[in-house]
């Protein structure tokens, strides 16, 4: 165990905790807050998490969390998996497996997951846990009981063959805004519309694939809309100020479209059954989004009793300042519907909504389902888990993704702009100015922290020194207003400006005024341990304002320091004095590596390979999906056939078309000519493999434009049920250009 050998004394000043900015008036929050509740949203356990969702929702609660324990506030970290929904339904069935064993296997990803990219959550718990149910149970008995909820009978979607209602997760047609042909009944993934199934042209089961009908069914409901002045108020009046005007833009839009009763109650097997007694209830359960923000109740309760404390006060005291992260698809669940759930249950509402707008990837938006994403256990296996990875590349990546969050507008990932983030920011400015201050202090001052002369000091040492103070409470006012971006460019710019003292102090060159025992001079070795001192000094604060955003890094900055976890407390921040005269420190350790031009390639490449692979993968499923009665096309007449003119030929040259993966442009000799044909078989064949083969080719296809290559022709193939391609040619080899009919 390290010792504390270090003189920072925590003298303690008065905590200014609210720093708002002129006008920001905290309504609810005028008294410094006695805890904090601080939830990220409950992930589905229906698959593996991409790094929007950590940019969204987890990283920068994270960053809060750590920023308030640093500041020793009682703060709990809540969050957990969403186990219920027709999300975990339809990926059980995609599995061909049960909803339990598939929240049992995402559950236990996500949850390690998150713990090797550094989000400390105090509890991870899951909504299909007794307490759960138990207290979602309670939540709506009391509502119920109190006469809170309206029971009404309704006309729902239902499949006949199936024998079941269906939520509209189970319902899929045509996206009546873009045309999406996949479009679910609560959203189409293509434009992010939310929708009604009854807005989907050509609505579908997915269970069986047949049209739904309407049945009548009974269910609880939420009545939003006696809850509208509240909601204008609360938010529109008391919240205009404080809360991100993305955030109540959106809750305004909602409510000038006029709030709806909303059912809480639906038609399944898969979730939290309706407390018994509930006259009615039976074969019926919680709507997911009833059930799930009630699991930030539940898993507080969870870590109260783990921990031997009341959980009540945390969801009861008006001292609570409760704060919600969550991506912007989520906000009108915790800004209208949660609140009025609390209201109701007579808890106290969330002091803020930080929703987050998304972030795309690479010129696209980021979506597991069509494999255009990053997912979190992906970019671990490839970056944490390697030998020259480890807990640097998860700094690394909460560097980049913060200083990209979209906090205000839809921000983009790009690997290089990843790679530029890493090597121009956090290797050459960051990590260049602590490695070059413990080098020096080592080459020209013994390896131990110099004493300051404060009678030479000039104003480039004073100003620097009030400079160190000063981010603090610039760093404060972005990290308390949920400003994370505009906060790690304060502490990077800090970083800079240390890079541009030593280099204009230049003590290397100082060191070169030497005396008569070959020593530098008194007055120059003054000037080099002030530098020195101050940059030494700097490396302490920096590990403190570094690391509610990247903590392996301050804890590595530790080390090196030789100094213990206590230092990292908020209160020592911008001082002058953390490290003590004498003190001999460790030599300078590697904090981030660079990232080569060649990863860089290979992760684009592997976005687009994957991207692809889903692709072919549901054109196949949805041939599968038109069944037998359309394996055979609908019936011809000779002469249809006729008009087609099929000619055998060979394959004389192969090559790749450039940034097409998927295609080959063939020269193909037809005996009375020579044509250019494109075709889509560069998944299947390499080039020199194909050369020579005999072919049949449609002769009198209409010549076709692709990747700028006219393409005049086309090779008939055979597709195996694994999708595997062959080719259709003579059992023998005969003339190119024979005819084949
Ligand atoms: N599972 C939901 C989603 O991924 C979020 C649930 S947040 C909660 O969009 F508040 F309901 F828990
Ligand atoms: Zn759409």
């Amino acid at each position: 165990m390290l010792k504390a050998a270090v003189n920072w004394k925590p003298w303690h000043l008065p905590v200014n905790l609210h720093n708002p900015r002129s006008g920001n008036l905290h309504q609810y929050m005028e008294q410094e807050p006695k805890r904090y509740l601080v939830t990220s949203a409950l992930p589905y356990a229906n698959g593996p998490k991409h790094l929007g969702h950590l940019a969204g929702a987890y990283l920068p609660a994270d960053i809060y969390v750590r920023y308030l324990r640093a500041k020793k506030k009682d703060v709990v970290y809540i969050c957990g998996s969403d186990e219920h929904g027709a999300a975990i339904t339809i990926q059980a069935m995609k599995e061909n497996t049960s909803p339990k064993a598939i929240v049992d296997k995402y559950h236990a990803l996500l949850k390690s997951n998150m713990a090797d990219l550094g989000i400390s959550f105090d509890i991870y718990h899951r909504t299909s846990s007794p307490i759960h149910h138990q207290t979602a149970q309670e939540f709506f008995k009391k509502l119920n009981d109190a006469g809170q909820l309206e029971k009404k009978e309704s006309e729902q979607f239902y499949d006949e063959s199936a024998k079941t209602f269906l939520a509209d997760r189970y319902i899929t047609g045509t996206c009546p805004v873009c045309g999406n042909p996949s479009a679910y009944g609560d959203q189409c993934e293509k434009c992010g519309t939310s929708l009604s199934p009854e807005q989907l042209i050509n609505p579908k089961s997915t269970l069986s694939g047949n049209p739904p009908i309407k049945k009548a069914t009974t269910h609880w409901y939420l009545p939003l809309d006696k809850h509208e002045g509240f909601l204008r108020k609360w938010i529109l009046e008391d919240h205009i100020n404080d809360w991100r005007p993305t955030v109540t833009g959106q809750c305004k839009s909602w409510l000038d479209q006029g709030l709806q009763p909303r059912a809480v109650t639906r038609d399944l097997e898969w979730g939290v059954k309706l407390p018994e007694g509930t006259e009615g209830g039976e074969g019926k359960v919680l709507y997911v989004w009833f059930d799930a923000p009630i699991g930030y109740i539940s898993a507080t309760r969870q870590w109260a009793a783990d921990n031997n404390k009341p959980w009540q006060p945390y969801w009861e005291d008006k001292g609570t300042k409760l704060v919600h992260f969550i991506g912007k698809d989520n906000i009108v669940f915790h800004c209208i519907i949660f609140p009025v759930m609390l209201k109701l249950h007579g808890n106290i509402l969330p002091d803020n909504v930080p929703g987050n707008e998304f972030m795309n990837l690479e010129g696209e938006k980021m979506s597991t389902s069509r494999g255009w994403s990053i997912e979190l256990d992906e970019y671990i296996a490839d970056f944490v888990h390697k030998d020259n990875g480890g807990d640097m590349m998860v700094d690394a990546l909460r560097y980049y993704l913060t200083s990209i969050a979209p906090e205000t507008k839809d921000s983009e990932f790009t690997w290089k702009g990843f790679q530029e983030a890493l090597n121009s920011e956090l290797v050459a400015i960051f990590g260049n100015f602590i490695n070059r201050s413990f080098v020096l202090m080592h080459k020209l001052c013994q390896g131990k922290v110099p004493p300051l002369h404060p009678g030479i000091m000039d104003d480039k040492d004073k100003q620097f020194l009030d400079e160190i103070s000063a981010t603090k409470t610039k760093l404060e006012d972005g990290l308390e207003h949920y400003r994370f971006r505009e906060g790690l460019t304060t502490v990077m710019d800090l970083a800079r400006k240390g890079n541009k003292y030593m280099q204009e102090k230049e003590p290397w060159i100082v060191a070169r005024q030497i005396g008569e025992n070959g020593q530098p001079t008194p007055e120059a070795q003054a000037k080099i341990d002030n530098c020195l001192h101050i940059c030494l000094q700097l490396c302490a604060n920096l590990a403190i304002y570094i690391n509610p955003f990247l903590p392996f890094t301050a804890k590595k900055m530790l080390h090196m320091m030789k100094v213990v976890d206590k230092m990292l407390e908020w209160e020592n921040a911008g001082k002058h004095k953390l490290l003590s005269v004498g003190y001999s420190l460790r030599a300078p350790e590697l904090l981030f590596r660079k990232m080569e031009d060649a990863e860089v390639t290979e992760q684009v490449k592997k976005l687009k390979m994957k991207a692809e692979k889903i692709a072919e993968g549901k054109e196949k499923e949805s041939v599968a999906a038109q069944g037998p009665s359309v394996a055979v096309k609908p019936e011809i007449v000779f002469d249809d056939f006729a008009k087609i003119d099929l000619k055998t030929g060979i394959i004389k040259a192969a090559e790749k078309v450039e940034k097409a993966d998927k295609l080959l442009k063939l020269t193909v000799d037809l005996g009375f000519e020579t044509r250019t044909i494109v075709s889509g078989i560069a998944m299947h064949f390499k080039p020199e493999d194909i050369v020579g083969r005999q072919v049949v080719v449609v002769a009198n296809l209409a010549p076709r434009k692709m990747r700028g290559i006219e393409s005049n022709g086309m090779i008939l193939m055979a597709e195996d049920p694994e999708g595997k391609l062959h080719f259709v040619s003579p059992a023998e080899a005969i003339a190119a250009g024979s005819g084949v009919s």
